[in-house]
């Protein structure tokens, strides 16, 4: 799909869910906004085992600035590959996709704290390399932290970032960008592999991650993570014992066909943006839109 064919799907998108909202749900929306203040790292983190931290993801200005009356935290993740770009998984995401996302949705978000995903290639070399590219998606896109897939064996890079101003989100247990060694998308349920997983969770903790993402793992082994780590942990798949929830927005408005278990759908857009485009189409082919309204009239001198 080409720039401008995107952009227009995306105001199909934005129009269709702004009409759903309506003005008045909109404006009780940004006056809580602004009420809210900045969120940054420290708060986020000092927010374990209080009030559970909403977040969502965005990849989008509009979008970010609708999530952002309610959010604490924007994540631009690398499921951007799968859920705007059309590709299987997110190991074809590159540091210019997540830059060019991540610039949209800082543009759009004010108050949420923004977290963009390092994605498949960018940082498991070496710490050094992680820097060097961690450094750029913040300088290029003005998000505050960046997030990491891995637990032990991330530990002395997710160190050597933290401890050089970048903060670092975690992220554990179904790690989308390991699908070729696990065998595809695969939740930690096994309880002999809890403890792997326990062992990451203290791991990330350890080496200065601020918080991090528990992905698809079993409901006592998340309450178990959640009771033993100092930072938040975020869920996804996980259960309502984690300290927060985060999901795809694609997929919590019903604009995704997949449907993992963990997913809620809280909207049907694709089922609203087929009737748009079926009426459009039929008031094109009859020659009813544009209508009078919509035509300009020539200007009187
Ligand atoms: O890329 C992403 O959207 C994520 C979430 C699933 C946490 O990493």
């Amino acid at each position: 799909m080409n720039k401008t064919r995107e952009c227009a799907w995306e105001y199909i998108i934005m129009s269709t869910i702004s009409k759903k909202i309506g003005v008045v749900e909109n404006r009780r929306s940004i006056d809580k906004l602004n009420e809210r203040k900045v969120m940054t790292v420290p708060n986020f983190r000092a927010q374990k085992g209080s009030a559970p931290l909403v977040c969502l993801t965005a990849y989008t200005a509009h979008v970010a600035h609708l999530v952002d009356a309610e959010a604490d935290m924007i994540l631009v993740g690398d499921s951007l590959g799968m859920v705007i770009h059309g590709m299987p998984n997110t190991l074809g995401v590159t540091i210019e996709h997540m830059i060019m996302h991540g610039q949209a949705v800082v543009r759009g978000a004010k108050k949420a704290l923004v977290v963009v995903d390092m994605p498949f290639g960018s940082y498991e070399e070496s710490p050094e390399v992680a820097f060097r590219n961690a450094s750029r998606i913040i300088k290029e896109t003005g998000c505050t932290a960046v997030k990491l897939e891995g637990g032990q064996e991330m530990a002395s890079t997710i160190q050597h970032l933290s401890a050089r101003g970048i903060p670092v989100m975690a992220h554990i247990g179904l790690m989308p960008q390991q699908m070729n060694t696990t065998g595809g998308f695969k939740a930690v349920r096994d309880e002999d592999t809890w403890q792997a997983v326990m062992l990451d969770a203290k791991a990330v903790e350890t080496a200065g991650a601020f918080s991090v993402v528990v992905e698809g793992v079993a409901e006592e082994l998340a309450q178990k993570i959640t009771n033993t780590i100092g930072i938040p942990t975020i869920g996804i798949g996980a259960s309502a014992h984690c300290d927060g929830q985060i999901l795809v927005f694609e997929d919590m408005i019903g604009l995704f066909p997949r449907v993992p278990t963990f997913v809620k759908r809280y909207g049907n857009m694709e089922e609203m943006m087929i009737d748009a485009i079926q009426r459009y189409s039929t008031e094109v082919r009859e020659r009813s839109f544009p209508a009078d309204e919509h035509t300009y009239k020539p200007k009187k001198s």
